[in-house]
């Protein structure tokens, strides 16, 4: 009998212990079940008079601390519960929500191929400089000894600026060069990195907007071999070791001797023809020794200096890197082309 009375108050005890209510609902269910006027804690009570004297001590001591567990159990929740009411009403925070997605972008091809030549030059000492976009002629043609009737300058080649025959968007990165050469003197090592501007009709080989990446190093015994030394390290260190490149001889206002730079595509599949006009070479760049006359108009001296220049085209090799077929797909910003970049670097 004793021990039947235990085992009730020990059930009652689990049972509360194992209740947990969520809300005031719930809470005032369990006030009912355990605190109210018809609890099912007082039946226990009741028990105390059947039992053998020595056990009613204990016994009465054991419901008792079943009682205080409701009691405690209930003030409990109750303070958790007016607690997270107020909060409720003073955020709107769900932690449960699931979290906003990240979408991942990607680098736009020009930037990934001018970020790795940029990276080549940079190895072996050349400075990156930047400069402005709109020109006046004198740094676009003049101080590079290009004559005032010179074809280049022709309104079919360059956009001037409206109310402005002055200033033009500049044709070439080579302007830089004119800048620079204005306030330093030599040692001058640096890469120009930029977009320049040409009024051409827009193919799958050119673009009216483009990007290039002009070079100049002038310093005392700088020779032609230096270049071509030069130019071989940056075509191996972007297109890998086997690399074939060829320089042909050409003309610019700016450079004497001058030449232009191929590397080789390939002949294999029809966009390599397209890309290469059927020649399995792709021209990425032209260079020279610095044309005395460019250094006398920005104030260096030519008997004491030499120099080479280079300047590349940005998006041909981008192609060639990524198999592009067609330049203006460049400068669509169609998200189907751009995301095929994520993850490049
Ligand atoms: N500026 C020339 C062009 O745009 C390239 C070039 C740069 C050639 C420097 C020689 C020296 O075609």
């Amino acid at each position: 009998m004793a021990s039947e009375a235990f085992q009730k108050v020990d059930a009652l005890k689990e049972q509360i212990q194992s209740e947990s209510p969520a809300n005031h609902d719930e809470l005032e269910q369990f006030r009912i079940a355990y605190l109210g006027s018809k609890n099912q804690i007082k039946p226990l009570f009741g028990m105390i008079g059947q039992l053998p004297n020595e056990e009613k001590k204990a016994f009465g001591q054991a419901v008792n601390e079943v009682k205080q567990l409701a009691e405690a159990k209930f003030e409990s929740i109750k303070a958790q519960l007016d607690a997270g009411a107020e909060e409720s009403e003073g955020t709107s925070l769900d932690l449960t929500a699931p979290g906003f997605p990240y979408r991942q972008g990607s680098r736009h091809p020009v930037t990934l191929t001018l970020n790795r030549i940029i990276d080549i030059f940079r190895r072996i000492g050349f400075d990156v400089v930047e400069d402005r976009e709109i020109e006046d002629q004198w740094h676009n043609f003049t101080a590079l000894n290009t004559p005032e009737d010179h074809p280049a300058r022709d309104m079919q080649d360059t956009f001037y600026l409206k109310d402005d025959m002055e200033h033009v968007l500049r044709t070439h990165t080579s302007s830089v060069q004119a800048r620079l050469m204005e306030h330093s003197q030599p040692p001058i090592r640096i890469i120009a990195p930029g977009r320049v501007y040409r009024n051409e009709t827009v193919s799958a080989r050119s673009h009216c907007q483009f990007h290039q990446v002009e070079g100049l190093y002038v310093d005392k015994d700088v020779s032609m071999a230096d270049m071509k030394q030069t130019l071989m390290y940056f075509a191996r260190a972007m297109y890998g070791p086997d690399v074939k490149i060829r320089l042909r001889p050409s003309y610019f206002p700016f450079t004497e001797p001058s030449a232009e730079m191929d590397v080789y595509w390939g002949l294999e599949t029809e966009l390599d023809h397209k890309i290469t006009k059927g020649t399995g070479w792709l021209e990425i760049l032209g260079c020279g020794m610095v044309d005395p006359n460019v250094l006398d108009a920005c104030g260096i001296d030519p008997e004491v200096y030499t120099g080479y220049a280079f300047g590349m085209g940005i998006e041909r090799q981008a192609l060639r890197q990524y198999k592009i077929s067609d330049i203006r797909l460049l400068f669509e910003n169609d998200m189907r082309f751009l995301e095929q970049f994520k993850g490049t670097l």
